[in-house]
């Protein structure tokens, strides 16, 4: 395995992306943990190299954290990056200067040297021969001089030591981010350090990875018994494969349908679960509840709150139920939180890791049923947790769909939720998903559905006019969404073709009575959100 130390930039998480992509095992943590931890961490005789991480630190901010220097005493190569770099200089006694001038965006590297790093991995030639890299940088500092026994590896004109190796002890450092795409080569880098250099085995693929984690799971598990709340979405239906793949009937499921899913998306879980892998699911159905609690809610956020608290209070009363009705012990509460979760809520015990959300945790649910957290995708990738899915044998078009927000089609039909609209926004939605992943991109030969990131419909719960046959018609409005993102923090409506919105549009009109008028929504995010409320 590889060892990330994160010393809080943004892109850390890309770093053990980019490692797991040549299938080799990483792990993220702070960059604080003491010297008796990483001799620890080390003693299976297993970590094969470390990574030091660049800093979130800007040239507003000062940092002066440091790498646990046993870091340097394992015998094992590191690769410092950006911030890395200029710690391991420093800490190795070399120097670090505050660079006037941030260098922000590309830059031209010269490779110097040979240095089994860098060797014969370039973007071009130049004509005397020199190896160039197109990279990404961001710094403010930089390293001025190099440590005993370093030999310069890259630089750029105004970075003159962009790279330094001491290839005896199987140091390497570089000033540029090799994990982010827009450095072209970043991949290969990486993957020299780790294969090449670490010689770790890429032996890490989610094929066998099953076996490994359905051991784990019955170990910690024991004879107990445990409660997953299923709600449909890839993470948790994921997780509870895997888990009943390892315990089966110790398993059991709660599925809340709070009436607010996509059309027949219940009777597709209960199939898919109870019927093809032959769980155990209570599927409670809590419509009228919901849509009761919803009558005469309109602000958004209010809406949000009242669903959410009322999953909670109706999944509480049926763990306390299933508690109350096993022989065995009821002992712990199973959750679909997988890796970024953990990274982006700190739950790396990384200080520096910025929080940006949390709404994967229903908060303090295992303490308030006196259940311990079971949470076996939590070191996994979105892209691996799929790829278990599919080794565990779910349906591709199950583990590759788009993302659903937890309250459902609540905060798609704007103001005051009602089953009438919800029942038109379904039929009207289903058409729409039906018709993407029908229409084919002849270039690529993908189905729009895999094209775009997230699609679906929104109702306006306002009336305009139209025309059918003699009469007049007097009925409500939908707004088709489509964008394409990598990470739904900003994102470009999709270029949909116009032969499939013009079969969306005329299949909806013509088949959801009650809705008249069809439009596609043309925002990009910012300013607009994804979803419309
Ligand atoms: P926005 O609308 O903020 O959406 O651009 C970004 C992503 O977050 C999803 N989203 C939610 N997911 N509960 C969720 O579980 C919510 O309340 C919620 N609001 C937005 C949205 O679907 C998109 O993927």
């Amino acid at each position: 395995k590889i060892l990330i130390l994160d010393f809080g930039s943004q892109v850390t998480q890309l770093i053990a992306r980019r490692v797991r992509e040549a299938h080799v095992y990483s792990e993220v943590h702070p960059c604080d943990v003491s010297d008796e931890w990483i001799r620890q961490y080390a003693a299976d005789g297993k970590l094969r190299g470390v990574i030091l991480s660049g800093s979130h630190a800007s040239v507003y901010e000062e940092t002066t954290d440091k790498a646990p220097q046993a870091v340097f005493e394992l015998g094992v190569p590191v690769l410092g990056i950006c911030y890395g770099m200029q710690t391991m200089a420093h800490q190795l006694g070399g120097k670090v200067e505050g660079g006037h001038k941030r260098e922000f965006g590309f830059a031209a590297v010269r490779a110097r040297g040979h240095t089994e790093l860098l060797r014969d991995i370039a973007d071009y030639t130049t004509p005397e021969g020199h190896g160039m890299l197109n990279v990404w940088m961001s710094h403010g500092d930089k390293v001025v001089e190099m440590p005993p026994g370093f030999k310069l590896m890259a630089s750029t004109e105004s970075c003159p030591i962009a790279g330094m190796a001491d290839e005896a002890r199987r140091f390497y450092a570089i000033q540029f981010h090799a994990e982010v795409t827009h450095t072209v080569q970043g991949r290969a880098i990486l993957e020299r350090f780790v294969l090449g250099i670490c010689k770790a085995r890429p032996d890490w693929v989610m094929r066998d990875h099953v076996a490994e984690a359905v051991a784990a799971i019955r170990k910690q598990v024991g004879n107990e018994e445990v409660i997953l709340g299923l709600s449909g979405g890839v993470d948790s239906s994921v997780a509870a494969a895997l888990i009943h793949r390892a315990i089966g009937d110790q398993l059991t499921c709660v599925f809340v349908d709070h009436g607010l899913l996509r059309l027949n998306e219940g009777d597709k879980v209960m199939e898919m679960f109870a019927g093809k892998l032959h769980a155990k699911v209570v599927r409670v159905d809590a419509a009228d509840l919901f849509l009761g609690k919803l009558a005469g809610v309109s602000d958004p956020e209010a809406k949000r709150k009242i669903i959410g608290g009322l999953f909670v209070d109706v999944f509480k009363a049926q763990a306390e139920k299933i508690k109350q009705s096993h022989s065995r012990h009821v002992a712990w509460l199973a959750q679909g939180t997988i890796y970024p979760d953990v990274i982006e809520s700190g739950g790396a015990k990384s200080k520096k890791a910025v929080t940006i959300k949390s709404h994967h945790n229903v908060g303090g649910l295992p303490e308030q049923l006196g259940l311990k957290l079971l949470e076996p995708l939590r070191d996994l990738f979105k892209d691996e947790v799929r790829e278990l899915g599919v080794a565990l044998g779910l349906p591709p078009e199950m583990v590759y769909r788009h993302p659903f927000p937890g309250p459902g089609l609540g905060v798609r039909i704007l103001g005051e939720v009602k089953k009438e609209y919800a029942e038109l926004l379904r039929r009207a939605d289903d058409i729409f998903i039906q018709e993407l992943r029908n229409f084919r991109d002849e270039s690529t030969g993908k189905s729009w559905y895999d094209l775009t990131s997230q699609a679906f419909t929104v109702f306006l719960p306002v009336k305009s006019v139209g025309v059918m046959g003699d009469g007049r018609t007097y009925d409500y409005v939908v707004a088709l969404r489509a964008v394409q993102t990598s990470d739904f923090m900003t994102a470009d409506w999709a270029e949909l073709p116009y032969a499939l919105l013009k079969r969306v549009s005329g299949r909806i009109i013509n088949e959801v009575r009650g809705i008249n008028r069809v439009t596609y929504d043309v925002s990009s995010k910012p300013p607009a959100t994804i979803e419309w409320e």
